[in-house]
């Protein structure tokens, strides 16, 4: 019966069809996107914390709205995702534990600082751009409920992207203070967004299994390739540079040439020594902790509700 289970499994994967819920998976398929979909939840729930750092700082009550609004979004990214994790048997309550515990991944890019508001922008052009980028394919994911979510996701990242770009180009139209201020967030986030697409292909372990599995549609450095390529053309209309002396259009080998990314800074920050990781880990614990009577009054709630439809 497996072995037929697994045959109709195949063919799914092979007519590029989708992959249900109740639907026999392998179990290796189950725990890769168990993996993979937390680890995405969790950077959307860690991610507003560099960002809401400055709501109450933005500098026009309409920079705070749209800053509120986009920080809410991650919010319902991160909730959207931990449901399409749970569809595969774990649930919330392990995945936060696991988060808090410290023994979860999420994305390396939200563990380094935001000390100025033209980290916004660079943030919304660059990681948010990076995130499209590494999601649009993923509408195409093989797992239904993870490809669904991200169709909404990206619309929303790309309305994200936008208002980035144009904190961005504000900037750069306004005092030269401003502008400096700008070229510095883009020379502090363009090599960590470079990052977030993961180890180069060949120190890539789980890429061949989930390329196999139709949930991975683009090799790392591919998605890489291509985000450098949407932002060249952008970084020109904005004036600033991006920085790498290097970087240049390799007609030849049709591929972007760049330095040298330094991975021994991607490790630090996935190990958990990176700049920020240590505050934004014991801000979710402390988060989680002052939430604990609204998860006990939710539960009494219920309790009590449940006793009455009895009586
Ligand atoms: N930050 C933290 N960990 C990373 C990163 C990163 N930028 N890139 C790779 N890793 C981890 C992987 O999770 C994997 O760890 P694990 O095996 O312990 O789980 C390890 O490094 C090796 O990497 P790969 O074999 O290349 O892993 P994978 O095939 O999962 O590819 C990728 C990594 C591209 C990030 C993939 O998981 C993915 O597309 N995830 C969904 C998108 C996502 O998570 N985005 C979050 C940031 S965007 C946002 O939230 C706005």
């Amino acid at each position: 019966a497996e072995a037929e289970a697994q045959a109709r499994f195949d063919e799914i994967i092979a007519a590029d069809s989708r992959i249900e819920p109740r639907d026999w998976m392998p179990e290796a398929y189950r725990k890769t996107l168990i993996r993979q979909i937390a680890q995405h939840a969790h950077s959307e729930i860690i991610g507003m914390q560099p960002e809401g750092n400055w709501i109450t700082r933005a500098p026009s009550l309409k920079r705070k709205a749209i800053l509120l609004a986009k920080v809410q979004d991650e919010a319902g990214h991160g909730l959207y995702l931990y449901s399409a994790a749970q569809t595969l048997g774990i649930t919330r309550e392990e995945m936060t534990q696991q988060l808090i515990d410290g023994k979860a991944k999420y994305s390396s890019i939200f563990n380094y600082p935001t000390p100025t508001w033209a980290d916004m922008g660079a943030i919304g052009w660059l990681v948010d751009g990076a995130a499209i980028c590494n999601q649009v394919p993923l509408c195409r994911a093989s797992y239904g409920p993870y490809g669904r979510a991200m169709v909404r996701i990206c619309k929303e990242e790309s309305f994200h992207q936008r208002q980035g770009f144009e904190i961005l180009l504000t900037l750069m139209r306004g005092t030269e203070a401003q502008q400096r201020m700008a070229q510095d967030a883009v020379n502090r986030w363009y090599w960590p967004s470079l990052m977030m697409f993961g180890p180069p292909d060949d120190e890539s372990p789980n890429s061949a299994r989930s390329t196999a599995w139709k949930i991975k549609r683009f090799s790392n450095d591919d998605l890489r390739q291509r985000f450098i390529g949407m932002l060249v053309p952008q970084a020109e209309a904005l004036g600033v540079t991006l920085p790498d002396p290097e970087l240049r259009w390799d007609a030849e080998n049709e591929r972007w040439h760049t330095s040298e990314i330094d991975w021994s800074e991607f490790y630090e920050v996935l190990a958990g020594r990176g700049p920020m990781n240590a505050v934004r880990l014991q801000n979710r614990r402390d988060a989680h902790e002052s939430g604990a009577w609204v998860r006990e009054a939710a539960a009494a709630y219920a309790r009590t509700q449940a006793a009455r439809s009895d009586g």
